[in-house]
Parts: structure tokens; C-alpha cells; sequence
């Protein structure tokens, strides 16, 4: 249906008849000469219509809405001196039409294309014209973009493509599973997967040594700016490796896919941190470095405190921990309360933070009048307080001090519009992580990332012992700006190893059977040792584009009460649908119940 596409004809081609076809961008009338810009995915080519040198052509052109589809034929011209639009690759030229065919007309459209739309419902509802926004469509080819870059350098580096299930059986990925009832086998439910983690393992014990799928995954979790219910991973498993190799494979996979999206060579190798580093010194496992404002301990300052609350703290076995967010004493209330709500949500017992201010020389502080001289000058010395600094501090318990700060942090670093430069991409691999956390919710031991996980073998004696909390896995997770990109781990490959592993999970022998009994056979039969990992590549995408959420990069993502406004799902299903899958809801409409239960 054309010759050329809109972002295609140059000065070169002046003289040429062409045929192009797309949507009308916008159509100007200028003194009766009709000017329309002519918009495909490629860009924009500007046809103009003359009503001296075809009258009925200038009438029908002046019909044009923005939107309508149509096709134009006319001769490559040069634009009028002084008329050239060097903001476009076909600004020098512009196509003088001679045909003009009306494909199909467009209504009214229900938002305006080349404007911002706060209202992210009406976005979604109308997703397909959403797409057709410069923003978004740019969105959607570099995905594609970097997504090949990722095929090319997996296929190069000798892996396979291989494609798994996606009716399968629940996965321990620690999320919720959604559920497929299967008319053939009456009350019985496959499980979409959370990751095809099982699968990739198998493939490994079938000797195919290096597996790669653009894997869709689905976690039935709450929603978030960078989760969705089905996403899709990068996922990738290999057999004779340890946790180096994979490091350094998924070095070269990012740096191709960020070469490929924006043309930057990453430097590699990425630094190292281990969990318990970041943890301690960022207050989160996927810290975010492009800027500093480290969370220091405080132990030494206060060992002879008699500040009540410190002094019980740190005889407790806890911690007494503060950030300083230099230069921000200038806090606004709106923000303390910001601040204070954060704090509490991630776990702060009492109603407001702890903190010192240092303005006009002086330390303002509700604390300040409990320390000791010398645990002021320590105090100051060791957080380097300064004129117009703000400190928090946190005594508790060490997880939760750095679960309270690591959030305070980063909202601090927010609200100060620490990160100038937006185009800092601090990598970084977080490594040594806990195999096992305790669940206080079902009493039990929990893998930290999943049951397959290998524990370090300097530690197996703990995991003997019962030891659990110190056990170390051998798992890396590859961190970009405080966003986790990707996790994985070398595997347990031992029957009994991992027989061990469900045992310490509380899964009993005769679960451990129904459950894994698949994985467990097949380690018995010569599995090698492998291991993997899985890259969000939503996340990924949406750094690259300079987004802040995964829905700018998913073609028809779910709204975060996990509904697709424009398909109108998930849906319900009518009765004879859900007989013939053998399900019968429970659920009642509270609405209507309550309507009937009114007399
Ligand atoms: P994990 O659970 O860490 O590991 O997932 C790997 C990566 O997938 C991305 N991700 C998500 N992205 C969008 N929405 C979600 N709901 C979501 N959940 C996870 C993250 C995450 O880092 N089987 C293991 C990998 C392995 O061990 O090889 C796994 O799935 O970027």
C-alpha cells in the first residue's frame, strides 16, 4: 500500500512520485492550501494540497480529521525556503499530492494524542490509541529492541531457546498461584507458572546444558509500580557452572541489551556487596548507590549511654542507627509527616522519628538533652553533622532498624532530588545471601529465594546443626538504582541435599512425594550441577526508557487491582461455563446480599 514509509524520504528523493499511507497527525489549513502531517510508526511526512492545481482534491482533503487513515500519492518536493522543520528527518521535504484516498475515517478521539494524560483509566481503556503516542510507541521498540539484543547474545553465547509449560503445577516462588480448572480431570487445577524454574532444572538433568526462554510468568501478589501479575523474565539455567560463571554471562547479556537501548557501554564487572553489607549500610537488598548517605551504627557513641531506650536497645542485643540527610533541615512539615508515615508503615513502633537538627549553630533535637558531652561530640564527629543537616536515628531490633532507615533513605533522597544525573545506571550484584528466614506468620523456616537454592558449603555444618539463620545461600541478585533486576543461585543437585532442604521447610516426606516428587526422581539419575538466574525484563525495559513504572513498557498491562480496563478482565463467567470446568463459586455480591437482606 506505499513505496515509502513516513520517516523515509529525504532530499535525494525529490522528484520522485511516492505512495505513502498512515494516519493524519494534524491537518492546517493555510490560506485554503491544506497541509497535513502524515504519521506511520516511523514518523512524520508532511503533504500538502494545492486547490489551484486540483481543486476537487483541496476539497476532499480539507474533510481530513486527525486520525482518519489515508493514503497519499504525490511528487517529492522541497519545502518552501524558510518552511523546513529540522526537528524531523523529512523536514527539507514534502510531498505535493496528486491522489488522495479517504481509507478510513476516525470519531472524535476520547483524549488528545500529543498531550500528557494524567488519567491512567481512561489511558488503559483506550490503550491501542495510547500506543499510538510517540512516548509509548518509542517504549514499545526499544523492548523489542533490547529484548532481540538479549536473544542474540544468549544464542551466540551457545544457549538454547526452549519453551515450558505454562499449565502447570504451583511453583514455590512465594507469591499466590492462579489456578486453571481442567474439564478432563474433574476437581483437579493446573497452576500458572510463577517461574519455570522446576522445568529449567530438568532440562538440565536432560543434558541440554544451557537453557534460555522469554518466559511469561504469573504471581498472583500485590501490585506495585514495577510488579504485575504476568510478567516476563529472561530466564536462563546452566549446567557445570558455578556462581562466577553466571555473574559474568549476565554481565555481558545487560551491557548488550543496555548497548542495543541506548547505545552506552555499561562497565563491567559490576561491584559487588554482600547482603549483609547492604542490608546494614543501605537498609535494603537492593540498595540504591548513585547517592551516599550510608546508615552509620552508633554502638561505640552511646556503650555508656544512660539514655533509657538506647541503653535497653543495645543491652537487648539491638541496634542504635542513624542516616544524616545533609543539608535538609530545611524539612517542611508536609514532609516530616511524609516521612513519619513511611517510618511507621515499615515498622517504627512509636508515632515519629527520632531526629537532630543542626541550624544557626545550634542542635535542635527532642534527644539531644539525654546525651552526655561527650557522646555529642562523638555523635557529631562520627555522623559528620553539620550546619543544615537533618539527622533520624532508629534503636530496635537489627532487621527492623534497617528495614525503617533503608525506606527513610530513600524517601529523603526523593524529597532532596539527590539524583541529578538520570542517566547514572549503578549496577551492582548483591551476593551471600541468608539461605533461610524464619515465616512468624506459619512457624516455619522459609527459603529466602526458593527451595532449589544451594546452601554455601561452608556453612552445610550449620545447616546440620540447625543453625538456620546463618546459613548462607549461594545466590546473587543483580540490582540497578535500587530496583532487583534479576535473582538467581547455583542449585541443589543432591537428592538427599534436597530432600534435607523440604525437610527444614516443614515439608514432610509424603508432600515432599506429591509435590516434588518429579525433581527429587530426577536427581537420582545423574543430574550435573547446574544453576541460573531470571532477569525482569519489564524492569529492565522501563529503565531503559527512563520510566518509572512497568505498565509504560507492557503492550496491555493490568491496572494495580490487577483488571485490564480496555478487555474489561477478568470477567465472569457464566454458569454453565464453570459446570463444564466442574467449579461452582462461592463468592456472593456483598452489594446485593445486603440489598436483599433490607426489607
Ligand atoms: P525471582 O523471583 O527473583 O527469581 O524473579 C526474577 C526477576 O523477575 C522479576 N519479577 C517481576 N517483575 C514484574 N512483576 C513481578 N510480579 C515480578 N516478580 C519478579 C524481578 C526479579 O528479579 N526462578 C527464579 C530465578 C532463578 O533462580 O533462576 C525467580 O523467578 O526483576
Amino acid at each position: 500500500m506505499r513505496t515509502h514509509h513516513c520517516n523515509e524520504l529525504r532530499e535525494s528523493h525529490i522528484g520522485q512520485t511516492v505512495t505513502l499511507i498512515g494516519w493524519v497527525n494534524s491537518a492546517r489549513d493555510h490560506g485554503g492550501v491544506i497541509f497535513i502531517d502524515l504519521r506511520d510508526r516511523e514518523g512524520l511526512t508532511q503533504c500538502v494540497f494545492h486547490p489551484e492545481q486540483n481543486a476537487e482534491l483541496a476539497k476532499l482533503s480539507h474533510t481530513l480529521r486527525e486520525e482518519d487513515v489515508v493514503q497519499v500519492v504525490g511528487v517529492v518536493s522541497k519545502r518552501l525556503e524558510g518552511t523546513a522543520n529540522d526537528k524531523i528527518g523529512t523536514g527539507a521535504i514534502e510531498i505535493v499530492a496528486r491522489e488522495l484516498t479517504i481509507v478510513n475515517k476516525a470519531d472524535v478521539l476520547p483524549f488528545q494524542l500529543d498531550k500528557e494524560l494524567s488519567n491512567e483509566d481512561i489511558r488503559m481503556k483506550y490503550r491501542y490509541l495510547d500506543l499510538r503516542r510517540a512516548r509509548m510507541s518509542h517504549n514499545i521498540r526499544q523492548r523489542s529492541v533490547i529484548t532481540s539484543a538479549a536473544r542474540r547474545y544468549l544464542d551466540d553465547s551457545g544457549f538454547f531457546e526452549i519453551e515450558t509449560p505454562i499449565l502447570s503445577n504451583p511453583t514455590p516462588e512465594g507469591a499466590r498461584d492462579f489456578l486453571v480448572p481442567s474439564r478432563l480431570n474433574p476437581g483437579r487445577f493446573y497452576a500458572l507458572p510463577q517461574a519455570p524454574q522446576q522445568y529449567k532444572q530438568l532440562m538440565m538433568v536432560a543434558g541440554l546444558e544451557k537453557y534460555y526462554q522469554i518466559a511469561r510468568c504469573f504471581r498472583d501478589e500485590d501490585l506495585r509500580a514495577d510488579r504485575q501479575p504476568e510478567f516476563t523474565q529472561i530466564d536462563l539455567e546452566a549446567s557445570f557452572v558455578g556462581q562466577e560463571d553466571i555473574i559474568r554471562l549476565v554481565e555481558g547479556l545487560l551491557s548488550s541489551m543496555f548497548k542495543a537501548g541506548l547505545g552506552i557501554d555499561v562497565p563491567t564487572p559490576f561491584p559487588r556487596m554482600t547482603y549483609r553489607e547492604a542490608e546494614d549500610l543501605y537498609g535494603s537488598d537492593k540498595p540504591d548507590t548513585r547517592y551516599d548517605m550510608k546508615i552509620i551504627d552508633l554502638a561505640d557513641v552511646f556503650a555508656a549511654t544512660e539514655f533509657k531506650i538506647f541503653r535497653s536497645t543495645l543491652d537487648g542485643g539491638g541496634v542504635v542507627r542513624a542516616i544524616n540527610a545533609k543539608g535538609f533541615a530545611g524539612i517542611t512539615t508536609g514532609q516530616m509527616n511524609r516521612l513519619n508515615e513511611i517510618a511507621i508503615q515499615a515498622g517504627l513502633p512509636v508515632k515519629t522519628l527520632a531526629f537532630i537538627k543542626c541550624e544557626g549553630g545550634e542542635y535542635k533535637s527532642p534527644l539531644w538533652k539525654f546525651f552526655t558531652d561527650a557522646e555529642k561530640d562523638a555523635l557529631v564527629a562520627k555522623l559528620a553533622i553539620e550546619e543544615g543537616d537533618i539527622v533520624f536515628f532508629v534503636a530496635g531490633a537489627r532487621e527492623s532498624v534497617s528495614t525503617i532507615l533503608g525506606r527513610v533513605r530513600v524517601e529523603c533522597a526523593n524529597m532532596m532530588e539527590l539524583v541529578k544525573d538520570s542517566t547514572a545506571y549503578n549496577f551492582l550484584w548483591v551476593v551471600d545471601f541468608p539461605l533461610l528466614a524464619f515465616d512468624e506468620e506459619s512457624g516455619h523456616w522459609a527459603a529466602v529465594h526458593h527451595p532449589f537454592t544451594r546452601p554455601n558449603a561452608e556453612d552445610l555444618a550449620k545447616l546440620e546443626a540447625g543453625d538456620f539463620a546463618n546459613v548462607r545461600a549461594v545466590a546473587y541478585d543483580v540490582v540497578l538504582n535500587g530496583y532487583e533486576l534479576g535473582g538467581g543461585s547455583i542449585r541443589i543437585h543432591e537428592k538427599d541435599l534436597q530432600a534435607k532442604m523440604f525437610e527444614v521447610l516443614g515439608v514432610g516426606p509424603e508432600e515432599q512425594q506429591i509435590k516434588f516428587g518429579h525433581i527429587l526422581d530426577a536427581f537420582r539419575f545423574g543430574a550435573p550441577p547446574h544453576g541460573g538466574l531470571a532477569l525482569g525484563l519489564d524492569r529492565i525495559a522501563m529503565l531503559i526508557a527512563g520510566e518509572d513504572s512497568i505498565r509504560e513498557v507492557i503492550a496491555f498491562p493490568k491496572n494495580n487491582k490487577g483488571a485490564d480496563l480496555m478487555a474489561q478482565s477478568p470477567c465472569q463467567i457464566d454458569f454453565k461455563q464453570l459446570r463444564e470446568v466442574y467449579v461452582q463459586s462461592t463468592w456472593k455480591d456483598p452489594k446485593l446480599t445486603q440489598e436483599k437482606a433490607t426489607p
